[in-house]
């Protein structure tokens, strides 16, 4: 038994899910569903705020949901997926949002799709506050509002918690793995090298890795080996276990978009020269794990007593380059109205 679902308004905000190991590939391309298991987390600091409206469609005077990512109109097939995939959940917990629109505003205070992982924060943003306008508030499963988030972007599936986030392999939704308290001398420095949008989107990069990669089997393969050494040291917050995991995986990742045919290139010069030094202050005997993800930002997992020094030496190694310290994240929060 379902109810018509009445006016209503909500604002979240999220942070974004930073992959140790990385998720790269689909078992099920529409609905998103990973390849290979992911273990992330929430980045604090990093924040994306997303407004939405549910108005009647009738009165509406738009033929479909709206979403506006910095006062820029989205193409709205992009969202399709999710939206139907919101409007199934409110149907099941008793809301009916057949005749109703979304329109969400959305914004981050940091670049958008350029490798800092503003749709993991940004779907995890928009379902929470749909559900926060349709009335639903808490009544679903937080692994539900994740499923709808992944349909959007699988790595947004992970961003409904803080801390520490797992989505395996055929999941439909993440799970939680440490809260937020966990870890609190880990730090994160997120260098942002180039601020333009990503040459190619994950989706297509993604898809192509998977079409034509010849490395495409073998990272399916390592990628539950490494997620077991993550774990490992993520378990015993030991940096000198997590690290050497977190750098194969990005790096073997690369390794198969690289193989491709043609090629997927995210890095940038810039890139290359953080990952350098990262590699000469290990060589100094100071914990500095750098991993990346689709675009050429560099993110590096230390602990906060090398914070200064490792940030000192990653501008001099590219100068003038935009550094943010994060600690480890909460959950998203939803605020009605
Ligand atoms: O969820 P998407 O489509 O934004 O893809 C995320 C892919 C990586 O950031 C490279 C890895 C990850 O697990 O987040």
């Amino acid at each position: 038994m379902t109810t018509e679902a009445v006016s209503g308004s909500a604002t979240a905000v999220a942070h974004p899910s930073l992959a140790m190991i990385k998720y790269w590939g689909k078992q099920d391309t529409t609905e998103n569903i990973p390849a290979t298991p992911s273990l992330a987390v929430t980045l604090d600091g990093l924040d994306t705020t997303t407004h939405v409206v549910l108005y009647p469609s009738e009165a509406s005077g738009s033929p479909s949901d709206i979403v506006k990512i910095d006062g820029v109109s989205q193409p709205i097939q992009r969202y399709k997926g999710f939206f139907d995939a919101f409007r199934r959940l409110a149907s099941e917990n008793g809301i009916d949002l057949t005749r109703w629109w979304f329109m969400a505003e959305s914004s981050s205070n940091f670049p958008s799709a350029a490798g800092l992982a503003s749709s993991a924060s940004g779907f995890a943003a928009l379902v929470l506050a749909c559900a926060g306008a349709s009335g639903l508030g808490d009544v679903p499963d937080t692994r539900d509002l994740s499923a709808v988030a992944r349909v959007g972007s699988a790595s947004a599936a992970r961003s409904l918690w803080g801390g520490f986030t797992q989505l395996n392999a055929g999941a439909k939704s993440a799970a939680p793995v440490k809260d937020a308290s966990w870890w609190p001398n880990l730090r994160i420095i997120v260098a942002e090298v180039e601020k333009g949008p990503k040459s190619i989107s994950s989706r297509m990069a993604m898809e192509s890795t998977r079409l034509h990669s010849p490395y495409y089997k073998a990272w399916l393969e390592d990628s539950s080996i490494l997620f077991r050494q993550a774990m490992a040291g993520l378990e015993s917050r030991d940096l000198s276990i997590l690290g050497p995991a977190i750098r194969k995986s990005y790096m073997r990742m690369f390794a198969t978009m690289f193989a491709s045919d043609p090629p997927i290139v995210y890095w940038k010069p810039g890139s290359l020269s953080l990952i350098n030094a990262c590699e000469k202050i290990r060589g100094d005997g100071i914990q500095a794990w750098e991993t990346m993800d689709a675009g050429p930002q560099v993110k590096v997992f230390c602990l906060d007593e090398n914070t200064e020094a490792i940030s000192r030496r990653l501008q001099m190694a590219l100068p003038g380059v935009n550094l943010r310290i994060c600690t480890v994240g909460g959950a998203p929060v939803l605020r009605n109205g």
